[in-house]
């Protein structure tokens, strides 16, 4: 097996972040077939309304047991809060999506998330490529603050014809 790919990315993450500032009550785990509601619900806020969300949420289940690890759920104090999905691509970790729920944002949860994919990163010597919306200006500003870099613009990313930032976030090890 890719030794980008373990079996268990949430568990990979927990072991590498133990010195990242934890937000209280937060532990991470696998996604699971039980979780399929929870996450339509979170697409249909934090996404397009008009997507068939729970589909969308089988879809990625299905992902997630043809390639084991992809989609780690942050849980606070047992509940499902967030979600990041990432995957090798090349020589890179392709970061797929990230999500908070509205509630629980600017608590820190995303930032342990995105630290912990990156010191995962650095143990495999991957770097981490994402697309982001050129409109999503909070979550730009977050991955730049995490030290990514914009490195092009990929037009009509978005199936309404919307413009993505690609953006990089290079190992030190690399
Ligand atoms: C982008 C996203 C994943 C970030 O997750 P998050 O948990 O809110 O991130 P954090 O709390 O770690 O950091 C976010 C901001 O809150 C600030 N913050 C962190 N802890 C804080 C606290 N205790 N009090 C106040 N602010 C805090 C951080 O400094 C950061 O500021 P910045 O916006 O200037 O970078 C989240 O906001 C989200 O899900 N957004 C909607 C979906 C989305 O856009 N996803 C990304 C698409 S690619």
């Amino acid at each position: 097996m890719d030794e980008a790919h373990p079996r268990d990315l949430a568990a990979s993450i927990e072991g590498l972040s133990c010195s990242l500032p934890r937000p209280s009550g937060l532990t991470l785990r696998r996604f699971t077939f039980e979780d399929r509601q929870w996450l339509a619900s979170l697409l249909k806020i934090n996404s397009v309304p008009e997507y068939d969300h729970l589909q969308m949420a089988d879809i990625l289940w299905m992902i997630d047991q043809v390639h084991p690890a992809t989609m780690v759920v942050g849980l606070r104090h047992g509940s499902p809060v967030a979600i990041l999905a990432a995957r090798p691509s090349g020589p890179y970790l392709h970061l797929l999506f990230m999500d908070v729920e509205p509630t629980q944002q600017r608590q820190g949860i995303g930032a342990f998330l995105l630290r912990g994919l990156q010191a995962h990163a650095a143990k495999v010597h991957r770097s981490i490529i994402a697309e982001v919306y050129t409109g999503n200006g909070s979550a730009l500003r977050f991955y730049l603050r995490y030290a990514f870099e914009i490195v092009g613009r990929i037009p009509d990313y978005y199936e309404q014809g919307l413009d993505a930032h690609a953006i990089q976030w290079d190992s030190p090890l690399v």
